[in-house]
């Protein structure tokens, strides 16, 4: 088990993460293969991992016309730029930005590197990528590795029945297209191997691309390839923090970090922007941004980016809010897993230095990254979709250690086990 204080740590690094019931013997399952007198082992469906904003290992290689301080490398071959705590320094962190900052163009609404930088998602189809964040496997950057493990130790084997999904989380699926197909391929071959449909285990806005997915596939395909979605921590309607993300940075308490320093990166990810509260679940007199002069609520953003200077921020809004805005049911069968009691950002108050200052803040319920009211929309699933739709609260429970919790594991292994 993983200290308090190092979860605590990795935690706040990730800004925006027993019991066996059934051994489904002779469940008649038409693809087990057993022989007369043999004892059928239950079939283990295939697992696929699909990570959070953050939450899997990204790599840059440089050729660098320009860089923005001395001491920045130039030219590299391919090495680890998250998560790598070594770069996340002072002046360090410059070099560190300009690598992974993302330029967007305000013509095609789609991003690139800065000029030569090649960002690569390292480990498609394994697991290591996301059990540790960071390839030394500092505790620190611990992630999907409790669950692994788990898997491991119930007779799964990495990288072959159990794999990941790892992608570049600093955009939104629009860009992302070939993730998806890469994806429904690896899915396809690792059904078709183990004789049997897949259980999808998702984590924070992993559940929000896994959502997407599910939804360009036809329901033949998922009634064929899909057992199970399991959703841990899934912000269906956004979360509130994101918006002081986006408003003046949020450095996670790191306090050698400066959140208007590291707020020049944020704001070009796009899928912060895609992460902001969404109208369908907020309500819409509630105040979540307040300076000496404007109230914002969840229908102000135009004006919310216009005012920080942010007016990209506005259009990558709207490149990504219909994604999956309208929240389709997925049309599997749903296991929501989320955590409630702790502290979560809900109302964010500035000073007339808005947006260049820090904003005294006002808590809600939730997971102390997603908001409650946010996980708890797969309830609308329920009676929209033929397949169950099943909702577990786990109380006390934080949105990362949520991956270490034996209630989460135990949850996870039933779902796997059952006919
Ligand atoms: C944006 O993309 C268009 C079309 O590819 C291109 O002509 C234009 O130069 C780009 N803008 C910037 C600022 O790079
Ligand atoms: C903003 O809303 C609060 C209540 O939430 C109210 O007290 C305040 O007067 C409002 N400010 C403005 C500028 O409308
Ligand atoms: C695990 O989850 C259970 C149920 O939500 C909770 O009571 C317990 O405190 C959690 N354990 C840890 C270590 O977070």
């Amino acid at each position: 088990m993983v200290g308090r204080h190092q979860v605590t740590v990795f935690t706040v690094l990730l800004q925006v993460g027993l019991l066996f019931l059934l051994s489904a013997r002779g469940s008649g399952r038409p693809l087990e293969k057993c022989t007369g007198g043999k004892s059928c082992e239950p079939p283990r469906p295939p697992v696929v991992l699909i990570p959070g904003d953050l939450g899997n290992q990204l790599e840059a290689k440089l050729d660098k016309p320009s860089v923005v301080h001395y001491i920045c490398y130039k030219k590299t071959d391919f090495f680890t730029l998250w998560l790598n705590l070594e770069l996340l320094v002072p002046v360090a962190i410059d070099c560190w930005i300009d690598n992974m900052r993302l330029i967007y163009n305000s013509t095609t609404h789609t991003t690139s590197s800065p000029p030569g930088v090649e960002i690569r998602v390292p480990g498609f189809g394994k697991t290591y990528s996301l059990e540790y964040l960071d390839p030394s496997k500092h505790s620190l950057g611990m992630y999907f590795f409790a669950i692994v493990q788990a898997l491991v130790d119930w007779g799964y084997t990495r990288d072959d029945d159990v794999r990941g999904a790892p992608y570049d989380w600093r955009k939104a699926p629009n860009e992302n297209k070939d993730y998806f197909l890469a994806l429904q391929q690896m899915i396809e071959e690792m059904a078709e191997k183990a004789g049997g449909p897949v259980v999808l285990i998702a984590h924070s806005m992993g559940n929000m691309y896994t959502l997407y997915f599910l939804n360009q596939q036809p329901q033949a395909w998922k009634d064929k390839y899909i057992k199970a979605f399991i959703c841990l921590g899934p912000p269906w309607a956004g979360v509130a923090k994101t918006l002081r993300v986006i408003i003046s940075g949020d450095n996670n308490r790191i306090p050698v970090i400066s959140p208007l320093t590291i707020r020049t990166q944020q704001r070009t990810a796009v899928s912060t922007s895609w992460l902001l509260p969404y109208a369908h679940s907020w309500p819409k007199d509630q105040v979540l941004v307040q300076t000496p002069t404007t109230n914002y609520s969840v229908l102000d953003y135009k004006r919310l980016y216009s005012d920080m200077d942010f007016k990209d921020g506005w259009l990558m809004r709207q490149d990504t809010e219909p994604l999956v805005a309208d929240l389709t049911p997925p049309g599997v069968a749903v296991h929501c897993l989320y955590g409630t009691g702790i502290d979560t950002f809900e109302t964010f108050h500035y000073s007339d230095k808005f947006p260049d200052v820090e904003p005294s803040v006002t808590y809600g319920d939730g997971d102390g990254t997603v908001n409650l009211q946010s996980a708890i929309q797969c309830r609308r699933w329920i009676g929209q979709q033929r397949q169950p739709v099943t909702l577990k609260e786990l109380p006390g429970t934080e949105h990362v250690n949520m991956l270490l919790n034996e209630t989460t594991v135990a949850y996870i292994k039933t779902v796997l086990f059952s006919p």
